[in-house]
């Protein structure tokens, strides 16, 4: 923290009073569920975003980011919450000032915000959500109000939908704001009910394997699968008395294929049903300590994405089929959003430099330039220090 503080002295003059951590999060499984009321299965890792912070007296809030020194100082009026793209990541921020106003908290102490993220950029591990969640505790804590997490999580997830436009679902906020050390959390993203799972896997660690890939049709592609499994449910609606597709087994929806059609609108629709029952199974291979059968559920959610929903990608393939040929790895998948970010390996602590290595050689080999790889630590959301 000690730069950050000398950052803030440097930039404002005085000396911040108070400093926050808001996490990034891996996804163990359960990707591309959040939308269809299906489950997830995130943890908070240590990677995130730090802030020191003070009370300027002024209705002002002056944001600095170590990570885009380009962009100076930012100043917003508390009263002038738009989204403007000239305020670049600060939108984040004045998105959650704004909503947490809608909402009736009063948003109204002039603050000097210093912050710097140690989640790679644009790598799929949530630097956005852990920024929003991060203002949103910065807000609480800073105007002596007491507000639920859990509608600091929604709120964050409203300025994804909102006010940046894209159709995210709930995972990222969630794991976030509601993370803990050591744990997954099984959300059920229809209920917003979770349990919290002790990451117990023994002599194994997670390795993150970032392809490095600037993530270009992530938003478009995004919301075009959102729009084919809309269109799926619809159909499968005309006979089916389901609200989403995360009601349905694989049984009932194979018997029911007929009803959708089209064979693209079928692959799509099935990997969001698939991956919500991998999901539940899963979790009690994991509870059970079965970590074999746990990590072969982590290799079939990949392969689903890739082939039915159509998220992966070259660099993404790459990482997770190289790291399922290598010695000691249980299971690997990419996560996120796909199209670029990143994928994690389930891999034997011992076995873990040699991946690294096999995997990093054959990724630049194939793909011409080095992707990167850190060992995933699973720590607590978001919270002041
Ligand atoms: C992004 C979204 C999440 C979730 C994942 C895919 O990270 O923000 O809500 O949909 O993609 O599982």
């Amino acid at each position: 923290m000690n730069h950050l503080n000398e950052a803030f002295l440097k930039h404002f003059n005085y000396e911040p009073t108070a400093s926050f951590f808001s996490p990034g999060r891996i996804n163990l499984i359960g990707e591309h569920t959040d939308n269809f009321g299906g489950h997830v299965f995130p943890a908070a890792i240590t990677l995130g975003t730090y802030a020191v912070v003070g009370k300027n007296n002024t209705g002002l809030l002056r944001l600095y980011s170590l990570n885009f020194p380009e962009v100076g100082v930012i100043t917003v009026d508390l009263n002038e919450l738009d989204f403007r793209k000239e305020d670049n990541w600060a939108n984040y921020v004045k998105g959650m000032a704004k909503y947490l106003k809608e909402a009736g908290h009063a948003i109204t102490v002039g603050l000097d915000i210093l912050i710097e993220g140690t989640i790679p950029n644009g790598s799929g591990l949530s630097s956005s959500a852990s920024l929003e969640i991060l203002a949103g505790i910065i807000f609480e804590k800073m105007n002596d109000l007491t507000i639920d997490r859990l509608d600091i999580v929604k709120l964050g997830k409203r300025v994804e939908n909102d006010y940046l436009g894209l159709n995210s679902g709930i995972m990222d906020q969630f794991a976030i704001g509601m993370g803990a050390k050591d744990q997954a959390l099984l959300l059920d993203t229809n209920t917003l009910v979770y349990e919290k799972i002790p990451v117990k896997l023994g002599e194994n660690i997670v390795v993150i394997m970032n392809t490095k890939k600037r993530r270009e049709l992530v938003e478009s592609a995004y919301n075009d699968r959102l729009r084919e499994c809309q269109e799926a449910l619809k159909r499968l609606q005309t006979k089916l008395p389901i609200a989403s597709l995360g009601e349905l087994d694989e049984e009932t929806f194979n018997a029911h294929t007929n009803l959708i059609g089209d064979p693209i609108l079928i692959k799509r629709a099935r990997h969001p049903v698939f991956e919500n029952r991998r999901t539940l199974r899963a979790t009690e291979y994991l509870k059970a300590g079965d970590l074999d059968a746990f990590g072969k559920l982590v290799n079939d959610s990949h392969i689903s994405l890739r082939d039915d929903y159509g998220v992966s990608c070259h660099e993404l393939d790459t990482l997770a089929e190289n790291a399922w040929e290598q010695p000691g790895v249980l299971g690997a998948r990419m996560i996120g959003a796909g199209f670029g970010g990143c994928a994690i390996a389930i891999v034997a602590k011992d076995q873990a430099d040699a991946l690294i290595k096999n995997v990093g050689k054959i990724y630049e080999e194939k793909i011409g330039y080095p992707a990167e790889f850190y060992i995933a630590e699973i720590g607590d959301g978001a919270r002041a220090l």
